[in-house]
């Protein structure tokens, strides 16, 4: 069966025109066929965009920030124009979405976004922050396992944001983060989804990084 996450999507290519309308950023972004929410930004994504868009804990990084599962890239353009000075990692499996998101990255001027497969991010690269409206899709324990490696490499005191639907199990992933040792914060609950926000090891004193600096 075709899935939005297949390394070449199975459908062929029909460019559509998706508006962006934040409250701090618009756009006109290209989808296609066989790539996630081809047709409208996905309604969880923007209410991920929008929650907490002012605070500074979020704006002007100059470290690497990470968009896991970045499909056409709403959520890397995004990042990447909130924070010029950063590296924003779009990664994703399907080659359909990552040529999608480098052209929107360009079409836009934004030249901090780096399309990638996972074997592309250096080994020893670490995150500042991870945003993520995650592809539940693939199965409970594909999705554990994706989590797990992604966010073993947040800086300490950097956090991931995530996008979940409560119909898709936003609260189990959430008990299940807890029980691997993350904190997690809920920082909305809106038209049935949730908005989480996750940290990994407290920062300690002694430790360097632009995330902690900031906390
Ligand atoms: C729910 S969609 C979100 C897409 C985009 N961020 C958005 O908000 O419109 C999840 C994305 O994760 C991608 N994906 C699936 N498995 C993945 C994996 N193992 N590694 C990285 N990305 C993956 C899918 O191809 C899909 O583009």
């Amino acid at each position: 069966m075709p899935h939005y996450f297949d390394e070449q999507p199975h459908v062929p290519s029909r460019p559509t025109s998706v508006h962006m309308k934040l409250r701090d950023f618009e756009a006109d972004l290209v989808a296609d066929r066989g790539v996630f929410s081809a047709t409208r930004i996905d309604p969880g994504t923007a209410l991920l965009l929008d929650v907490g868009s002012t605070s500074p804990a979020i704006l002007d990084s100059t470290g690497n920030l990470l968009d896991l599962g970045c499909g056409y890239g709403p959520i890397a353009v995004t990042l990447a124009h909130r924070n010029p000075r950063a590296n924003v990692w779009a990664l994703d499996t399907n080659r359909r979405a990552l040529d999608l998101v480098g052209t929107n990255a360009s079409t836009l001027g934004l030249s901090n976004v780096r399309p990638v497969t996972s074997d592309e991010v250096p080994a020893d690269v670490r995150f500042d922050q991870i945003w993520s409206n995650p592809p539940v899709r693939i199965g409970k324990a594909a999705l554990q396992d994706l989590l797990s490696a992604w966010l073993g490499r947040l800086v300490p005191g950097g956090h991931a944001r995530m996008v979940m639907s409560r119909n898709l199990g936003a609260d189990s992933l959430s008990t299940w983060l807890e029980s691997t040792g993350m904190t997690v914060t809920r920082r909305s609950s809106k038209r049935g989804y949730r908005i989480l926000e996750v940290r990994g090891r407290p920062a300690s004193a002694g430790t360097s990084g632009e995330a902690e600096a900031r906390q």
